[in-house]
């Protein structure tokens, strides 16, 4: 889309080379990005992971601890309410409060996984 804009645009100007170095800026932007970014599935996947392994015995729908329940937390971040509880949810993780101490560690790389997919 973006690139026949581009193409149309500069294909009338005599310069048309710049129209195939502009084209490949755009092609290599999005592709390092995406990079950069986990999409929305392995976020789902790295998240769901770890709370079964960390969190779910105790924030489950029975136990509720805290009044919390994990597994009704939508990672579409489509209320200030959704956006705070994960806030939350990765400062409790990053200073270790949670899981509580007397609980298995999480290893310092699923940890660092987790935090830098929420981030
Ligand atoms: C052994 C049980 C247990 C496990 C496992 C556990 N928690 Fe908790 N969690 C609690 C209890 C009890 C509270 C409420 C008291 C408190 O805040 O310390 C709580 C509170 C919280 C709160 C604050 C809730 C609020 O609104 O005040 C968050 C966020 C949280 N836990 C996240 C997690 C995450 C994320 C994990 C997994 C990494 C986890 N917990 C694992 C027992 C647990």
């Amino acid at each position: 889309m973006l690139c026949r804009l581009i193409q149309s645009h500069y294909m009338n100007l005599p310069y048309s080379y710049l129209y195939y170095a502009v084209a490949g800026l755009t092609l290599f932007i999005p592709g390092s990005l995406l990079n950069a970014a986990p999409d929305l599935k392995s976020v789902a996947a790295i998240t769901t992971h770890f709370f079964e392994n960390h969190c779910y015995e105790c924030h489950d729908e029975d136990s509720n601890k805290g009044d919390l329940n994990l597994y009704e937390l939508s990672l579409k971040l489509d209320s200030q309410q959704q956006a705070q509880q994960w806030a939350q949810i990765f400062k409790k993780i990053e200073s270790g409060e949670m899981p509580p101490k007397k609980k298995k560690r999480p290893t310092k790389t699923d940890k660092k996984q987790l935090l830098s997919a929420l981030v």
